[in-house]
Formats: C-alpha cells, sequence, structure tokens
C-alpha cells in the first residue's frame, strides 16, 4: 500500500497534506488526545483553551501557554515536516500545506504558505476590540500584559474552542481541498471540524498516516499504519 500511495504523489498534479498534532509528536509535541504528563494530564485544553477560561482566570491560562510556548521553543521540525518543505521546493505550486497545529514547525521546516487553521501560539492579539488607545506603546507587561489605559488584555493569536476559524484561511483550505487530486492526512484523530470534512469534502484520493486509527479512516483510500517522519519521507520523495 506504501508504494501505492507514493505512486499517488508522484501522478498527483495537486496536493494538500492536512496534518494534525501527530505530526509534531516524533519532534517532542504531545498531542491532544494520547495520554499526557505533567500539566497535559492536569488540565484538558478544552478546559483552559476558551474565551471563558481565560476572562475567569487570564493569569493562568496566560501561564499554561507561556509554559506550551516555551516547550515549542526548544522542539525542532522533524523528518516529516522536512520532507513535505523539501517536496514543496522541488515542486512549486504542488503542495498545500493545511494544519490544525499551532506550533509553527511546518514554517520552521520551511514551508511557504502554510495555511494554519487554528493559528499560531507565537502570536498574540487583544482580547476585545482594540480601542484607539491599545497601541504598542500602551502595551503595560504582564500575565498577560494588558493596554495600560483601558485595561484590554492581550491573549494567545490561537483558536479556542467555540471559535470560528480564521475565515481567509479557512476559505484557502477548502479550495485546496476541492481542487487537489491527493489529500495526505498526517497526525490527526479526525475528531475536529471544521478541519476534519476537508478530508471529506475532497474528490481527491484520501491517504491517512497515523499509527493509530482514527475517525476519517471510513473516508480514506489508503490507510498507512506508520508514524509521519518515517512515512513522508518516502512518500514524498522523487
Ligand atoms: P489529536 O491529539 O486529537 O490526535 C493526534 C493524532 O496523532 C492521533 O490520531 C495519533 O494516533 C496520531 N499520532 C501520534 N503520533 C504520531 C506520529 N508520530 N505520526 C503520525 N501520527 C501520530 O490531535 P489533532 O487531531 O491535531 O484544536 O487535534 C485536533 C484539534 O483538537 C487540535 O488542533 C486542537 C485540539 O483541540 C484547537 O486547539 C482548536
Amino acid at each position: 500500500m506504501k508504494a501505492a500511495v507514493r505512486d499517488w504523489v508522484r501522478a498527483a498534479r495537486r496536493i494538500v497534506v492536512l496534518s494534525g498534532a501527530g505530526m509534531s509528536a516524533e519532534s517532542g509535541v504531545p498531542t491532544f488526545r494520547d495520554a499526557q504528563t505533567g500539566l497535559w494530564a492536569k488540565f484538558r485544553p478544552e478546559q483552559l483553551a476558551t474565551e471563558e477560561a481565560f476572562r475567569a482566570d487570564p493569569g493562568m491560562v496566560w501561564d499554561w501557554y507561556q509554559l506550551r510556548r516555551e516547550m515549542i521553543g526548544k522542539v525542532v521540525p522533524n523528518a516529516g515536516h522536512l520532507a513535505v518543505a523539501a517536496f514543496q521546493q522541488r515542486h512549486p505550486g504542488r503542495l498545500a500545506v493545511v494544519t490544525q497545529n499551532v506550533d509553527g514547525l511546518h514554517q520552521r521546516a520551511g514551508s511557504a504558505g502554510v495555511l494554519a487553521l487554528h493559528g499560531n501560539i507565537a502570536e498574540d492579539r487583544w482580547l476585545d476590540r482594540p480601542r484607539a488607545c491599545c497601541t504598542r506603546a500602551s502595551l503595560e507587561p504582564g500575565r498577560p500584559p494588558r493596554c495600560a489605559v483601558c485595561g484590554n488584555l492581550r491573549r494567545p493569536a490561537v483558536v479556542w474552542f467555540g471559535e470560528m476559524l480564521p475565515p481567509a484561511q479557512l476559505a484557502a483550505a477548502q479550495d485546496a481541498a476541492a481542487a487537489c487530486d491527493l489529500m495526505l492526512v498526517v497526525g490527526t484523530s479526525g475528531v475536529v471540524y471544521p478541519a476534519a470534512g476537508l478530508a471529506r469534502s475532497t474528490r481527491g484520493r484520501v491517504a491517512i498516516v497515523n499509527p493509530e486509527e482514527t475517525e476519517l479512516d471510513d473516508a480514506a483510500d489508503a490507510v498507512l499504519r506508520g508514524t509521519s517522519a518515517s512515512l513522508l519521507p518516502y512518500l514524498l520523495e522523487d
């Protein structure tokens, strides 16, 4: 099956890689739904990754994100991210990356035009709609930083539960899914929509790369049970 999927890659004019947390697992970033250690075991992301949780205890949620930022700052892209980026460089315009990951590892590997559906953990934005006073000059450091004039808080620029995905990124991802001949669904459990819906909406072939069963297996033309860092270099070699 592995060889068949590699042939599909070679024949495809347009490829989408739809990635999830498992893509970064071999870089040392914990996934969401596997057994976790430390903070990840104590808190479910669903409990902290909401606007309600942030408004209730901004310091605690901010600190939790700072820990994740520190952890992500220490890891590096793995062979899976690098294989995707190298393919894009060899074949400009042929492969689009759509990711649910906020860790920026695809971008750091050198992938261009990454559609980061759930935002980027390295960036912040204003919690409430910025007022005229909310500028860089008024920013007061803290946990979280705030506008010294009106008190508006900074928050991580990630999509929290119950929030809309960035509309332009989602539309571009839907267009890429509609236009592709092949979608490689890598390292995602396929339980979170609308991202998972991209694999169901494409008319192209769907191949899954995941060591475990996923909710999208039934939508796949091929299921490869293996890890992204071990399979992607093989699938994406010329
Ligand atoms: P999950 O934690 O739900 O799933 C991770 C998937 O990666 C599982 O299917 C694992 O079997 C698989 N996996 C683990 N190691 C792997 C490896 N080395 N290679 C390939 N696959 C591997 O993560 P996501 O599906 O990304 O949303 O979760 C989707 C969204 O739910 C996240 O973006 C996040 C979360 O709540 C937001 O933050 C909005």
